[in-house]
């Protein structure tokens, strides 16, 4: 056959129509593998030890008795492991966590800390053996307690800056019509995606093969060949399918408890993370205390604004909860100050969490918002009108599309905001007080280098390949109608390949930029074999290639602040006997670019705001001051949302199709959280007439 077959019937574009998962069928049905339950022939099997004290030392640990017990291998800590290098730079311009940097010494920063490494013939095996290690400590005094304004609070400059400023903020308040001083606090909040940590380790022909539950393969190849030192091209990882993630599956301890196992045993090795265990080793959204004052006039126009906020890092690596920096994008005053701090102590490192920074960030300022709003005797939503800026507040440069405005009116009219009464407690339903709220959302959009190959195979099918990630986005479903367009064919006649290592680098499955910077390479490799196809080559039996780089193209954008943007509306029902909060519905509309696939699209959406609710209402993790570890680390004692408390919610979006992005796209990953929590908030106070400035609203706070 020829490249005839690409010449189809006038091609209807499939980007932007709805098409379910191509691998939904694989995975209600447990056809789809997930990393944990790739077989291998020689399978061992690997369990950690965590440390049950929270600062000291490792005094010794009794591996005799546990090297005699049935099918143990071997048990690895910090006297017999492969030296690891930790003094780099990653791909993702991150130093690595000596979290992941296994048994290097006998220091012990947190409680949960990994400190060996049981290996045996069957999980069972390694569990029983790790559980009945006894591993001595010195023990050391410990600190875990954030507090507002803590002493060692220190500014960090990471991808941001830590702390930015114009204008004299006090004399702006002192000259302000209104002003609103407040305090905010978020808990402690911890990954749970439904399938926990896993990976196999094995040696295959001198390559290091890992199949593996993450974000990016290449990130993970990166990470990995840094720390054993090994060549980039002698790693190969796998991911396939990957039920959740979230900031929390880059490379963590047990990948690298695996290569040292499978190393040191020259057998396959899988570690895999429990529930619990990963309440100590996943990472998690750092508690903060933010601080944030508006002075106004009394049109409610901001004419100073101040965002600081503090969260906490561990003591061996540096992780900030940017939650000031929401503002420096939302609204503009000309005295205009926002500061990130962190506090270093004695507990596990924070990661990335849906939404890092803007999430909580979001809750604080667009509850601020909401008391001037208050103070001002102005709608929220004019409020919010009357306060957006023309520019980037701190950095001056253009906003490459900002369509929050038209979100504001388009949800605020589906929702009925217009006969919404401005004054709390005047609606009642029986024993409920009912009350409504809204905030707006916002979520970085950007771009990553990646690469992808587009094959034609003689029997008119195409194959494209991308190291992208599916962590339940729907990411293949997508990139395959992006191919369907680009070669002008229907998508059922492009299998999409993703997960692997050796189809060449690419972006993670983060920071909202996975699909729009796999979409870019996709469509990229796709139109230029198109293009080739129709010169009218032959296609020979092992097909025809194309591989795209995106490197220079986005390399060329111009500066500009390019987000997305949101208005979240909620609706929620206050039990004053109880306290119990029900939200009753939730509206949210986006400007977040082209959407791809509406049908995966509203899933995301929906599941940010989901999380939201849960965030306003359920996670809290608690950590014992005795013990320095936490409480409750299970899906009993750490609450999230679950259906009885998730009512009817809509996600919808206005067009906002990107002119600068190939296929129209923002990202649409995290905006969905952002801000959803504040209008729940917003809305308990419009029911009640009282102000939560500490989530989660429990019923006793509410009492
Ligand atoms: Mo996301 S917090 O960039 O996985």
């Amino acid at each position: 056959m020829t490249a005839a077959t690409t010449e189809t019937a006038a091609h209807a574009p499939v980007v932007g129509t709805g098409h379910t998962r191509i691998e939904g069928r694989d995975k209600v049905t447990g056809a789809a593998r997930y990393a944990a339950e790739v077989p291998f022939a020689g399978l061992a099997h690997g369990w950690l030890v965590l440390s049950t004290v929270a600062r000291g030392r490792i005094r010794a640990l009794d591996t005799d008795r546990v090297l005699a017990m049935p099918g143990v291998l071997a048990v690895l800590d910090h006297r017999n492991a492969l030296r690891l290098t930790t003094d780099y730079t990653g791909l993702l311009g991150t130093r690595p966590d000596p979290t992941c940097a296994v048994f290097q010494h006998d220091r012990v920063p947190h409680l949960g800390w990994p400190v060996a490494l049981v290996v045996a013939e069957t999980s069972e095996q390694a569990r029983e053996a790790a559980e009945a290690l006894v591993v001595h400590y010195e023990q050391e005094p410990h600190d875990i307690e954030l507090t507002a304004e803590h002493p060692g609070a220190y500014p960090v400059d990471g991808h941001m800056p830590a702390v930015t400023g114009k204008g004299d903020l006090e004399a702006g308040l002192a000259a302000s019509a209104v002003v609103v001083d407040a305090e905010y606090t978020t808990p402690e909040e911890h990954h749970n995606p439904m399938e926990p940590h896993a990976a196999t380790a094995r040696w295959d022909g001198g390559r290091l093969e890992v199949i593996d539950s993450n974000q990016g393969v290449t990130w993970v190849v990166g990470e990995l060949a840094n720390l054993f030192s090994l060549d980039p091209a002698a790693v190969r990882v796998r991911s396939e399918h990957v039920g959740g993630g979230f900031g929390s599956k880059g490379v963590r301890a047990h990948q690298v408890a695996a290569v040292m196992a499978a190393t040191l045993l020259q057998r396959p090795v899988r570690v895999v993370l429990t529930r619990r265990q990963m309440f100590s080793l996943a990472g998690y959204r750092s508690p903060t205390t933010q601080r944030v004052r508006l002075g106004a006039g009394p049109d409610g126009r901001l004419v100073a604004l101040e965002h600081r906020s503090i969260s906490l890092t561990s003591t061996v690596h540096e992780f900030v909860e940017p939650s000031a920096a929401v503002a420096r994008v939302m609204y503009d005053a000309d005295a205009h100050h926002t500061a990130n701090r962190v506090v270093r102590l004695d507990v596990p490192t924070p990661t990335w969490m849906r939404a890092p920074g803007e999430a909580p960030g979001s809750f604080a300022l667009e509850a601020a918002l909401d008391e001037l709003a208050e103070k001002c005797g102005i709608d929220p939503v004019e409020l919010r009108l009357r306060n957006e800026p023309e520019r980037g507040p701190v950095s001056g440069l253009p906003f490459a599309g900002r369509n929050l405005a038209a979100c504001f009116r388009e949800g605020a009219r589906r929702f009925g905001w217009a006969d919404r009464d401005r004054r709390p407690r005047q609606r009642r339903d029986g024993r409920w007080l009912l009350g409504t709220g809204t905030a707006a959302a916002s979520f970085p959009s950007g771009a990553a280098p990646s690469t992808a190959t587009a094959t034609a195979h003689p029997d008119g099918t195409f194959t494209v390949r991308i190291s992208a990630a599916d962590i339940g986005t729907g990411a293949r479903t997508a990139l395959g109608l992006v191919a369907a367009d680009a070669l002008q064919v229907p998508p059922d006649r492009i299998r999409v390949r993703i997960g692997d290592s050796d189809f060449g680098p690419a972006m993670i499955a983060g920071g909202s930029m996975g699909t729009r910077s796999w979409s870019w390479a996709v469509k990229a490799a796709a139109g230029e074999l198109r293009e080739r196809l129709a010169l009218g080559a032959d296609i020979p039996p092992e097909g025809v290639t194309v591989r795209s780089d995106t490197t220079e193209a986005i390399g060329s954008l111009a500066p500009a602040e390019r987000h997305s943007f949101g208005a979240q509306f909620a609706e929620v029902a206050v039990d004053p006997a109880t306290g119990e909060v029900r939200v009753r519905r939730m509206l949210g509309i986006f400007a977040a670019g082209r959407i791809v696939n509406p049908l995966t699209a509203r899933n995301q959406f929906r599941g940010g705001m989901i999380w939201g609710i849960s965030m306003a209402l359920h996670e809290e993790a608690v950590r014992d001051r005795a013990s320095g570890g936490p409480v409750g680390a299970d899906l009993a004692g750490y609450h999230v949302a679950t259906h009885a408390d998730v009512p009817h919610i809509e996600a919808d979006w206005i067009d906002d199709t990107d002119p600068e992005d190939p296929v129209g796209i923002k990202g649409i990953g995290e905006i969905g959280i952002v801000g959803a929590a504040a209008a729940v908030a917003n809305a308990v106070w419009h029911a009640t007439g009282v102000r939560h400035r500490s989530l989660p609203i429990r019923p006793d706070r509410v009492l």
